[in-house]
């Protein structure tokens, strides 16, 4: 059954736990959804994990847009939610339907994500009111990475607590139907769960979140670069990819590869007549 917003309500009622992964390409989608996932997001991560880049600053709605294609032409049951990149919504209500509206019918994802609490509650409206259904994200919001600073744990204070609160009661009120909580401590996340209604998709946000989300090359040790504190490595792909590639190398320069089994042939009488 195809994942939709109203299973994502149903599972907050009834008290199951929703997952989710990144993914970015159609095979990588395929075996996720095959899984039986809840929720794919093409996130703007694809910028860090996929693209090389220091943060998620530089991805473009066209990457956002070419990526989602590829992951939504690989599922069949997974809720696929687009990432709205840096400056396609922050800008104007105006942009953030625009936008939000090209990640729907070019990239064919189902709903999209944004970043930011309050100050982004006029675009949610707007998304919504467009029938276009919005997954908020609040606490770490790494499009925010220069104004914070850097990547850290956010509400650790009386103050940041009592605002990640609001801010959620606020993105809810606006309209999303699930919001992210990114880099909040475990006490704060259960206490933002129990006082909205919407589901909670924690990525290092603990186990009392209505959901988890993880990275999916953080969480098969495909991506070395650095390691946040909340992944699990659930395999350590990273490694056996290298020693495949390093095997494959060997064996082509040796002769060992490719065999018979991996060859075309042609009838000898063909080949004489060549010379
Ligand atoms: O871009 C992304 O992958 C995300 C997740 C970390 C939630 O926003």
């Amino acid at each position: 059954m195809k994942n939709t917003i109203v299973t994502f309500k149903e599972a907050k009622n009834k008290n199951d736990k929703l997952t989710m992964l990144t993914a970015y390409d159609y095979s990588t989608a395929k075996l996720i959804d095959e899984a039986g996932i809840n929720g794919i997001l093409v996130g703007d991560s694809l910028g860090m994990v996929c693209l090389g880049y220091e943060d998620t600053l530089s991805v473009t709605m066209e990457d956002i847009i070419h990526h989602t294609k590829a992951v939504s032409r690989g599922v069949k049951n997974t809720l696929v939610v687009a990432d709205m990149p840096f400056m396609s919504y922050q800008t104007s209500t105006y942009d953030a339907v625009v936008n939000a509206g090209r990640l729907i019918k070019e990239g064919r994802a189902n709903v999209v994500k944004l970043e930011g609490g309050i100050e982004v509650c006029d675009k949610i409206d707007a998304i919504v009111k467009a029938s276009i259904p919005v997954m908020a994200h609040i606490g770490l919001t790494p499009q925010s990475v220069n104004a914070f600073g850097g990547f850290k744990v956010q509400g650790k204070s009386e103050d940041a607590a009592r605002r990640l609160i609001e801010e959620a009661k606020a993105v809810e009120k606006a309209g999303a139907f699930a919001v992210v909580l990114e880099c909040v401590p475990e006490r704060l996340a259960e206490i933002i769960t129990k006082e909205i209604s919407i589901p909670t998709i924690g990525i290092g946000a603990g186990a009392k979140c209505d959901g988890q989300i993880l990275v999916y090359q953080d969480m098969l040790g495909m991506f070395n670069d650095f390691t946040p504190k909340f992944v699990k490595k659930y395999a350590n792909l990273g490694e056996s990819m290298s020693s495949a590639f390093k095997k494959y190398i060997d064996e082509v320069k040796d002769g060992i590869f490719p065999e018979d089994v991996h060859s075309f042939k042609i009838n000898d009488e063909v080949i004489e007549k060549l010379y």
